[in-house]
């Protein structure tokens, strides 16, 4: 496989003003200067994106929403349609997070439907996907995975699922500082690669950026994005620093220099 730069993206969640989402985003580009070998994505609140894209402007770093509703305009109070967040500046958009899940009801035609609403704008999109506990306990972890690709990509055909990024994130493992060891991830994502290759062929599924999430720090990043199939990282809570975020970024790129 050939070496993919690393690809590390910040979820900002439901954090920071926007004066505070600016200035981290502004310490971030300022650090990125010296890292272009890897691609940096940063997804703040709706309310700072906006601000954020004037920072980033100039800088290689690029802004993703954190969610999005499938329709373009109408009557929908309260969401947010993929064309006005592509005019607010956002490249990427995650999809499918867990807390989206658990919390608000998402489903696999949801995330589907999300992620046509992307490409349609023209947006790359960051698909989530992953197991519970209680799934992994049951040993359902392999086949959770494989209904979340094949429902969250249904109709999507290999030219569309080039802008796709898929991100691998545990439930378990996120926000509770419990990481998945590199061989539990790797495992998963081997899984993935292989879903995917039996979906679009072995090229497309080479090609695919396949991101690990679930509290992702400075001291894990380097043995996780040594695994074969791990090439980035989705990053909550260290993402809201930016040194850590920056050293994460930084074993990143040491780790993928050094894989075969
Ligand atoms: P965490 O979150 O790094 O805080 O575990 C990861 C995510 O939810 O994307």
């Amino acid at each position: 496989m050939a070496n993919k730069p690393p690809f590390i993206a910040g979820n900002w969640k439901m954090h920071l003003t926007i004066a505070e989402a600016k200035n981290l985003a502004a310490a971030i580009v300022k650090a990125c200067v010296d890292l272009p070998e890897a691609e940096i994505v940063l997804a703040p609140p709706f309310t700072a994106l906006h601000g954020v894209k004037k920072v980033l402007e100039d800088s290689s770093v690029q802004l993703a929403a954190q969610n999005l509703f499938w329709e373009e305009k109408g009557a929908f109070t309260g969401e947010i349609s993929a064309p006005m967040l592509k005019d607010a500046g956002c490249q990427y958009m995650i999809i499918g997070h867990s807390e989206r899940r658990q919390y608000f009801g998402e489903t696999d035609d949801g995330v589907n439907r999300k992620i046509k609403a992307a490409l349609r704008s023209g947006v790359f999109p960051i698909v989530c996907i992953g197991e519970t506990l209680a799934e992994r306990e049951r040993g359902e972890t392999m086949d959770v995975i494989s209904q979340q690709i094949r429902g969250g990509l249904e109709g999507i055909g290999a030219g569309d699922f080039k802008s796709i990024v898929v991100a691998y994130e545990p439930v378990w493992a996120i926000g509770t500082g419990k990481t998945a060891t590199p061989g539990q991830a790797e495992e998963v994502h081997s899984h993935i690669r292989e879903k995917l290759a039996q979906k679009y062929g072995i090229g497309p599924a080479e090609c695919a950026i396949i991101l690990y999430g679930g509290s992702v720090k400075p001291a894990n990043s380097f043995a996780l994005l040594s695994e074969k199939n791990i090439d980035g990282f989705l990053v909550g809570g260290a993402s809201l620093e930016a040194e850590s975020f920056i050293q994460i970024t930084r074993e990143a790129i040491r780790a993928s220099k050094e894989k075969k």
